[in-house]
């Protein structure tokens, strides 16, 4: 099973990542959690390379390349090995970022991002795609420490570039109903991690079990779940 997370920086999925992969351990999965880009020796040095605020003269063909190569090292080397072993992978952000990020953010042609990312991926597609959808000011106020602080190459870009990759994800997510889901992220991380497991529970009902050390199947309720709500 693959899951994916995505979503505008600072948008909180990093916590729901977080807490759906401690639900699933907890229902006894073994899971594989994961970030884009980066999670390969060579994805990490390219993720540097991505965010590095000197970089400012990158053209924006080269970053989508950058993007690409890390995702072809993390799929081949990671993420189709761990799914032959029958992993639950999450991965915050995959191809979708690219399509919302270099495709509506920057406006690179649409049907190009499609082939590279087909190259990247070997035409890997995951089972549920999660968009944690929040506005470009919910973002800004809920990182405004950070990047106040030290914003990175991407967070330079501005409101309207956000404005755009929103978009972006709203015509991904209308043209393929079936993976993709809009969440609504302004809510509370534990509301937010509840509508989510819910949807994991419907593709995934036998989880809604596990068994114990001594062999019983014991069921989780809902509403028995700890969520620990800090780290947003
Ligand atoms: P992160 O903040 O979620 O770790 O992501 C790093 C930044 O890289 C974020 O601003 C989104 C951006 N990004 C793209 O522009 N295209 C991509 O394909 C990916 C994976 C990330």
């Amino acid at each position: 099973m693959f899951i994916t997370f995505e979503g505008i920086d600072c948008c909180g999925k990093s916590t729901q990542v977080r807490l759906l992969a401690e639900q699933l351990e907890q229902s006894g999965r073994e899971v594989l959690r994961l970030r884009e880009p980066g999670n390969t020796r060579l994805s990490e040095h390219i993720r540097e390379i991505l965010l590095d605020k000197e970089f400012s003269e990158m053209n924006e063909r080269t970053e989508l390349l950058l993007f690409a190569a890390s995702r072809a090292q993390l799929v081949g080397e990671v993420i189709l090995p761990a799914l032959d072993h029958d992993k639950v992978v999450i991965c915050d952000r995959f191809y979708d970022s690219t399509v919302a990020y270099q495709g509506y953010g920057r406006q690179l042609p649409l049907e190009d991002i499609t082939h590279i990312n087909r190259i990247a991926t070997q035409d890997l597609v995951p089972d549920m795609t999660f968009f944690i959808d929040i506005t470009p000011e919910l973002a800004f106020e809920r990182c405004k420490d950070r990047l106040a602080a030290d914003r990175d190459r991407m967070e330079e870009s501005g409101v309207r570039f956000y404005e755009r990759v929103i978009n972006g994800y709203k015509s991904l997510a209308q043209q393929d109903g079936g993976r993709f889901y809009v969440i609504d992220g302004s809510k509370s991380p534990t509301d937010v991690h509840m509508t989510i497991w819910r949807l994991v529970m419907e593709k995934l009902p036998l989880l809604s079990s596990y068994v114990g050390g001594d062999g019983l199947v014991m069921n989780r309720s809902l509403e028995a779940m700890e969520v620990d709500t800090v780290g947003l």
